[in-house]
């Protein structure tokens, strides 16, 4: 049984995170998609909101023979995944740029948990400039978020703003 951890913020779940939850569909049996609960930073969801749109986008999507599930945790995410019984951490790298402080955390967390691997999966190119923030700005800005976000996301952002 080979299970992943995929954590992140997904402030929201862009299409190029579901691109890494679908790749690492063909090398695990389970991925547990893991929100950080941070008090710290002004989301733009809820957690609990994000855990309902991915919970809704997952269901939408091919995951082939893996189960995929969502949950959120706080505190050092190398506990939650030994408590979880994960064999792995996956995280997406689109750029160069990401490397540097994607290799910081994943030897981190090697120091402190060295049972847990971490696991770097390109998205396709397609997405290689995506980024929940830069949606984010997109959207505040009143671009389109067509190709970037499933046509869920982009519904929950603007039925967000209308309710304030
Ligand atoms: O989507 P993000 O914001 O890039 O995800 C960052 C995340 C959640 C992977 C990272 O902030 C994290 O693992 N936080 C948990 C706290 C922790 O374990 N810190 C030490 C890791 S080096």
């Amino acid at each position: 049984m080979r299970r992943a951890i995929y954590p992140g913020s997904f402030d929201p779940v862009t299409n190029g995170h579901l691109d890494i939850i679908q790749r690492g569909c063909k090398l695990f049996d389970e991925i547990i998609v893991a929100i950080l609960i941070n008090p710290e930073k002004t989301a733009f969801f809820s957690v609990s909101e994000r855990k309902e749109i991915l919970a809704d986008v997952l269901k939408e999507i091919e995951q082939g023979r893996c189960k995929v599930v969502v949950d959120s945790f706080e505190g050092l995410l190398v506990q939650y995944a030994a408590e979880r019984q994960a064999n792995a951490i996956v995280r997406g790298i689109r750029a160069i740029s990401d490397y540097e402080y994607e290799l910081q955390m994943a030897l981190m967390n090697r120091r402190l948990e060295p049972s847990i691997e971490t696991v770097f999966m390109m998205p396709a190119e397609t997405y290689s400039y995506v980024s929940s923030r830069l949606v984010k700005e997109v959207f505040q800005l009143g671009g389109e978020l067509d190709g970037l976000v499933p046509p869920l996301v982009d519904a929950r952002m603007k039925e967000k703003v209308k309710k304030g």
